[in-house]
């Protein structure tokens, strides 16, 4: 049945205006959405109005618990407590992959509902993908299952949850509405807590190759998130992160693995083990807040060491091949790439900015990364960047590898044209600035 035209219009005059919507007008909205009771112009014009108007805290929970119960969420699966971790997505992510075996291994339960990737950054399922026959399509009975087998899933949302999302994030996308922190908070949350969680920790990226472009949109995210997430009684903290460079070295589906592989040996990328122990850290504070009732810093710290201990004991590797291989993958200990193709420094100089979005966008050329929606990945193609802002480097160095079957001498050049070099000095990047500003 279609909802009266009319009162959809006067809804949306009102928030064109300026006025606060009642929870009943944003459940009618959210209704007409998954019943495709309200015309699409009708939505996108209304996305448009929240846009421009923005939301208040009380929107943004009423449209929250809206959005979440316009479809299922997962059980618990066992009495162990459930965690997990959101990331706003930033270039060379490949921190799910290792956070959820790690937690799993200190008796954590991590049901983790991921996405793919669509435009520079990339995403968890097509990484894990790169294992020959890896699914990401279990079912809830499958997500139960492994949860009381192994501890950790990292599986595509199904078409159960949150369906209210799916249709308006499709709608926001082709309307240019995507940016709107009520909306964006809507969205995230929504798929988040339908895993039904105790505790939930916001990795909020910001810099060239993240969503969020400047700190002060990500902490104005962030508060968003946060404030949400415990008001609908979950324990939420966050980091934010910053994405003016790739996090760790390789980016691109089965480089990344390769990578988050290496972190699971006690090795690779600082930057990448740091991010990951300090997420998983806050977890696990968040978790003994609850039972202790004395969550602060020194609840972070010790987590941090025990977390530490236990990802140098290579028990979480065997969890994540458990992992792989109960979804149907075969693991391997390092997926082939591409041919590699080496990029050295023009001049001598200290590198001063690594563009995200371009290189981003060659990850995308070489079939890395999805232009549009469905597009097929080559998960064999990438590249390795090994310049860090505040790097010394001499002329003819090496500053990344093009891992390409072809096309790879327009890829070297596009990167050796993001990497700017300074003839002066250039301070390093701070990994993960302090959450509220100075
Ligand atoms: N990611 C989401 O899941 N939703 C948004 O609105 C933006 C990013």
């Amino acid at each position: 049945m279609k909802a009266p035209l009319l009162l959809t219009t006067a809804i949306i005059a009102k928030k064109r205006d300026g006025q606060e919507l009642t929870r009943d007008e944003i459940a009618f909205i959210v209704d007409g959405i998954t019943h495709a009771s309200i015309p699409d112009y009708q939505i996108a014009s209304w996305a448009m109005a929240v846009l421009c108007r923005g939301m208040t805290t009380a929107e943004t929970a009423a449209l929250t618990d809206c959005m979440l119960d316009s479809g299922d969420r997962l059980r618990p699966a066992t009495d162990r407590p459930r965690v997990d971790k959101h990331s706003t997505g930033g270039l060379g992510d490949k921190v799910s992959l290792i956070l959820a075996p790690l937690l799993a291994s200190i008796g954590l339960d991590v049901p983790m509902l991921s996405g793919r990737g669509l435009g520079i950054t990339g995403g968890t399922l097509d990484k894990l993908e790169s294992y020959e026959g890896f699914r990401a399509d279990l079912s809830e009975d499958e997500i139960d299952q492994q949860l009381r087998s192994i501890g950790c899933v990292i599986t595509g949302t199904t078409k159960q949850i949150a369906p209210a999302d799916r249709k308006l994030y499709a709608l926001r996308d082709a309307t240019a509405t995507v940016p709107s922190v009520g909306l964006i908070t809507g969205s995230i949350m929504s798929k988040k807590l339908a895993a039904t969680l105790n505790a939930l920790v916001l990795d909020v990226k910001f810099g060239s190759g993240a969503f969020m472009q400047s700190i002060d949109q990500a902490r104005e995210l962030l508060s968003s998130l946060v404030a949400t997430g415990k008001r609908m009684g979950v324990r939420t903290t966050a980091l934010l992160s910053d994405m003016n460079q790739p996090l760790g070295e390789m980016v691109g589906n089965a480089c990344e693995v390769n990578e988050a592989v290496e972190v699971l040996r006690g090795g690779g990328p600082n930057d990448v083990r740091e991010l990951t122990l300090q997420l998983c850290a806050q977890l696990v504070a968040s978790i003994s807040d609850a039972t202790n009732h004395n969550g602060d810093q020194h609840d972070v710290q010790s987590a941090y060491q025990r977390l530490a201990d236990e990802l140098d004991s290579g028990r979480p590797l065997e969890r994540y091949r458990e992992m792989i291989t109960a979804q149907g993958g075969r693991f391997l200990d390092h997926l082939s790439l591409h041919p590699e193709h080496v990029v050295t420094a023009s001049t001598a100089g200290w590198v001063a900015a690594v563009d995200g979005q371009a290189i981003g966008n060659t990850v995308i050329s070489l079939k890395g990364g999805r232009a549009r929606m469905g597009d097929p990945i080559d998960s064999k193609s990438g590249l390795k960047i090994i310049a860090k802002v505040g790097q010394e480097v001499a002329a003819g160095q090496p500053l990344a590898h093009v891992y390409a079957a072809d096309g790879s001498e327009r890829a070297v050049q596009s990167v050796r044209d993001a990497i700017q070099l300074s003839d002066s000095p250039v301070a390093p990047l701070t990994l993960m600035p302090p959450v509220e500003p100075n």
